[in-house]
């Protein structure tokens, strides 16, 4: 099942919001339908939302190049668009990231050119791109993954949120790892947060891993403790939104109480991101904007209304593990280890260098 396809100047993008019961595609002509799908969660996953945009943003540039402006007039347009796609989500910076990159290219291509047809083709080859280039990170890091549980068998892993094939062009981050494991035979189960408010464990991760014959459990969020306790839980896996240069991680809201849950049970924790979603300006968590969402998605679900009428609620859509907790981060080049703010520098390096 494709989650996100590029046909024809149509984004073709799979509504992650009705599933698991209907599976059913949104047809995307404009950008601000891509803005709309990105803000609603009908694409999501960090990944996932970096490639959408960059589709988006040949959208954006086809509806500046029909104004009837001077070059520059089309350039400022599409700019603007960039930018508004961009804002979204803030906490994701795979989204900001991918924006930047085309937006950067563009930028340079137009000391030459003036012929926004042109430009077209350019951001086409590069959305196109980062695209395929998820899909690489997505195999590479199911490789570095699975070498952090050499010789052994029968796993037992936890995740959260989904962090798979749909929130991602590819395998997935934290999902890859685990496919990579039942590949070679190691893994006995997948344990499933469900993930409060949104479902994205009971909804998504639960659905693409029964797809694939994956053996996995679903439990609600408070259920996490109760299963570490019980000695059912070998290890965490889990993706990230964004990670800091000290490797504290944004990761969807409840993975830091996993984390703490995993600390205190002495359950290592890792997190499974590709380069895209390290953000090399940032040093501390605490400066990690997160994204607050609408009261309504607490309040009730799928329509029905859970909560009184006009209640206060609290609605982040993340929160941020302090690389204290963290015992490894699993990227492309491999794993990383403590001291992070050293390893990621060399990571960073090689991005740098690339
Ligand atoms: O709000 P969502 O569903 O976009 O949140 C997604 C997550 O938090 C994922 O764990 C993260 O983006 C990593 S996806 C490979």
């Amino acid at each position: 099942m494709n989650n996100i396809e590029w046909q024809e100047s149509t984004l073709i993008l799979l509504d992650q919001t009705k599933l698991p019961t209907e599976i059913s595609y949104i047809n995307c002509t404009d950008w601000r339908q891509v803005a709309e799908a990105i803000k609603m969660l009908r694409v999501r996953g960090a990944p996932a939302i970096g490639v959408a945009a960059g589709y988006g943003l040949i959208l954006a540039a086809m509806e500046s190049a029909r104004l009837n402006a001077p070059f520059n007039e089309q350039l400022v347009t599409f700019y603007d668009f960039s930018e508004r796609l961009k804002e979204t989500r803030p906490t994701a910076i795979n989204l900001a990231w991918a924006v930047e990159r085309i937006v950067n290219l563009v930028k340079a291509e137009t000391k030459t050119s003036s012929d926004m047809e042109h430009i077209i083709k350019i951001i086409t080859a590069e959305a196109e791109s980062i695209h395929k280039e998820d899909v690489g990170l997505n195999r590479r890091m199911a490789e570095a993954g699975a070498s952090l549980f050499e010789g052994q068998c029968n796993l037992r892993i936890l995740t959260h949120c989904n962090a798979g094939a749909l929130a991602t062009g590819g395998l997935g981050t934290a999902l890859g790892v685990v496919r990579k494991l039942y590949e070679t035979g190691q893994l006995e189960r997948v344990y499933a947060d469900e993930t409060r408010p949104l479902l994205q464990g009971a909804r998504l991760t639960a659905f693409e891993l029964h797809e694939d014959d994956i053996p996995v459990t679903l439990e609600t969020d408070n259920m996490a403790a109760y299963a570490m306790q019980q000695g059912l839980i070998d290890a965490v896996i889990v993706g990230a939104d964004r990670i800091t240069t000290k490797g504290d991680v944004a990761n969807k809201i409840g993975t830091y109480g996993l984390a703490v849950l995993a600390k205190f049970h002495n359950i290592p924790f890792y997190v499974a991101a590709p380069y895209s979603t390290f953000d090399f300006t940032l040093k501390n968590g605490s400066d990690i904007p997160i994204e607050m969402r609408d009261a309504y998605e607490v309040t009730s679900f799928h329509g029905i209304q859970t909560a009184p009428e006009g209640i206060n609620v609290l609605n982040p859509a993340f929160d941020v593990t302090p690389h204290e907790l963290v015992t490894a981060i699993i990227t492309e080049e491999g794993v990383l280890t403590p001291d992070f703010e050293e390893s990621i520098g060399k990571l960073c390096h090689i991005v740098q260098n690339r």
